[in-house]
């Protein structure tokens, strides 16, 4: 057998094997159980779940579908914490028995709207059992955001006129967050969390008689005429004819303040719109923020932004109040991505270049400052509001579907999951580049990009490839330089995290290995980097999403369990985690050791 030698990384445990079964799977000496599933209680007065009987109030106050982004955010005292879960979306086949995707009932519409959004709930560890559980009758905090809680729109271009609707003539209030995908938790202890694929839910695209309108919209994906889920026509909002600027007031980053649960959440302009996959920051030297982020779609870009002011350390109310007010000023970049090998050397199959390494140089352009904008032909606020155009502007790279990307707070290099592209070197689009390296890219690969001097505020970097996913025995593939023999295969990476070693954890979507979805390690440091292993898999057809990595527990999430063809809530293929003839719950779940040592030890 293998042997895992000890190192500074930690990470001893024996890796899981590629499965299809239906539970999570964790390694040796480990055990996982469920912390909350889709419909249990989040609110004090929720009722009970009931599958064959539900109401948009009960699940207004339940645990939303398909959780994907997962933090916490530690409250006073040990162990307890405030976890948000985004719902990134809904699958009404399985939410309702019988579902008609051309007569949706306007219950199972309001449903859909409170089943998105966020929860906040409070949690804590159960000494006894090593569990994480929902604390009881603790619930002071415990919140659900939907697609109806109010936002305010801030930074350089709340007052908008493409923010302005019928119900909204100010601009500034907008109702909902939708396909809340990943996220962060900042230093001051709010989350941000990105709205992804917000173009789904829009109608009428293609109706739009405004031409510069449209085609803003069709860079965002928002076309055709009746919207998948039908919700125009029980809200005007979603139809374009009748609220042209509606779509506009989504595809942001939206902050939370759990710590104040009367908060009204923020909608961040100043970092664009785009598809946002979510947003994780960094506090720069000079006490600067920096968030990063990308934008998951083919060929789209990835981006960072850099507040003008600094954050003040402390949890006191004036450090919280100014550090809350951090996105609202700061200049917006898009990266552009230069390799260091000659372009023949690159030839779309992922065989490393003569110098050994998919590796190079890059840029950050700016794209605008507060009131000012950088690129031609654009005012600042459309710089914001339709970011993707004006990124389109000054050539940045196009990349292959940047999900998360995150700075290590131990080494202050930025990790970013490019998680596939089948569409590379296609007829007409762009072909293989050192940064995307890959013809047809099925499997994904990992980026590492270090600012010059380490300074998370630059404008130039140096970046590389850590991983090229896949089968191991295929040529086509990269681990860091690890010894392929031992590492574990892995396919689509998502959702990136650190321990507190500074390990890199990558959570899947998609697995293209004929397997289900999972967690992995891997250390990016020191003689193992590049070694990585699977630390889990998810129950068949579900999605592994939020990692949150603890020195004694991981929370994993759960993303859209039994969504394999042919499954549907009359035909669950799934009955993960309930067991027997349940329908498959979209749920957050908690592996920790039998022998409560650390994960990392
Ligand atoms: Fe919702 Fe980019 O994954
Ligand atoms: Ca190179
Ligand atoms: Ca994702
Ligand atoms: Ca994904």
């Amino acid at each position: 057998g293998l042997k895992f030698g000890r190192d500074r990384d930690g990470l001893n445990f024996e890796p899981v094997q590629p499965n299809t079964l239906d539970a999570v799977v964790v390694p040796k000496g480990y055990q996982q159980d469920v912390v909350i599933r889709w419909g249990d209680a989040v609110l004090s007065d929720a009722p009970k779940f009931d599958f064959d009987n539900q109401t948009a109030a009960a699940q207004a106050k339940q645990f939303g579908y398909n959780n994907d982004f997962c933090g916490l955010v530690p409250l006073p005292g040990w162990n307890r914490w405030l976890m948000v879960s985004n719902h990134e979306y809904s699958s009404e086949e399985f939410m309702f028995k019988n579902w008609d995707a051309n007569n949706p009932t306007e219950e199972q519409v309001k449903i859909a709207w409170a089943a998105h959004g966020l929860s906040v709930v409070q949690v804590e560890r159960d000494h006894r059992s090593g569990k994480l559980v929902v604390s009881k009758d603790k619930r002071r905090y415990n919140r659900r955001i939907t697609l109806t809680t109010p936002f305010e729109m801030r930074g350089p271009a709340a007052d908008s006129k493409y923010l302005k609707t019928s119900a909204d003539p100010s601009g500034k209030v907008v109702l909902g967050t939708q396909n809340n995908c990943a996220g962060g938790v900042t230093p001051w202890g709010t989350i941000l969390s990105g709205e992804e694929n917000f173009n789904q839910y829009f109608a009428n695209g293609d109706l739009v008689t405004d031409a510069t309108a449209k085609a803003r919209n069709a860079r965002y994906g928002i076309r055709g005429t009746a919207s998948t889920r039908k919700w125009e026509r029980f809200d005007k909002r979603f139809d374009l004819t009748q609220e042209p600027n509606e779509a506009n007031r989504f595809g942001w980053v939206v902050e939370i303040d759990p710590l104040d649960p009367t908060s009204t959440p923020v909608k961040h302009t100043a970092l664009g719109r785009f598809k946002h996959e979510g947003a994780n920051v960094i506090v720069a030297r000079n006490g600067r923020v920096v968030a990063y982020m990308g934008d998951d779609e083919r060929f789209d870009y990835m981006y960072k932004f850099v507040t003008d002011e600094c954050y003040m350390p402390g949890s006191s109310k004036r450090a919280r109040e100014h550090n809350k007010r951090l996105l609202d000023s700061g200049t917006l970049y898009v990266a552009k991505f230069t390799g260091d090998s000659p372009a023949s050397e690159i030839d779309g199959t992922g065989k490393l270049p003569s110098d050994g390494e998919f590796d190079g140089s890059g840029q950050w352009i700016p794209l605008a400052h507060n009131d000012r904008s950088f690129v031609p032909g654009f005012t600042a606020e459309e710089v914001y509001i339709f970011t993707r155009l004006a990124a389109d502007k000054v050539s940045p790279t196009k990349m292959d579907r940047p999900e998360d990307v995150e700075p290590s707070l131990r080494n202050r290099r930025v990790y970013a999951a490019l998680t596939n592209n089948t569409d590379r070197g296609k007829p007409g689009k762009e072909g293989a580049t050192e940064v995307s390296p890959r013809l047809g890219n099925k499997h994904g690969h990992v980026l590492e990009l270090e600012e010059r001097h380490s300074d998370n505020t630059a404008t130039t970097f140096s970046w590389k490839l850590l991983l090229v996913c896949g089968d191991p025995n295929d040529p086509g593939t990269y681990f860091g330089g690890y010894d392929k023999g031992q590492v574990s295969p892995i396919s689509c990476p998502d959702n990136v995290a650190f321990d507190s070693r500074g390990n890199l954890w990558i959570s899947t979507d998609g697995n293209a290995l004929k397997s289900n979805d999972g967690i992995f390690a891997v250390p990016v440091e020191g003689r193992h980097r590049g070694f990585v292993k699977q630390f889990l898999t998810v129950p068949i057809g579900g999605e592994a999403c939020g990692p949150v990595i603890e020195d004694d527990f991981v929370l994993v999430s759960v993303q859209h369990p039994g969504e394999i063809d042919g499954a549907s809530a009359n035909n669950p293929l799934s009955h993960w985690p309930d067991g027997g003839t349940s329908q498959p719950r979209p749920s957050v779940a908690v592996v920790w050791r039998k022998d409560r040592r650390k994960i990392c030890d």
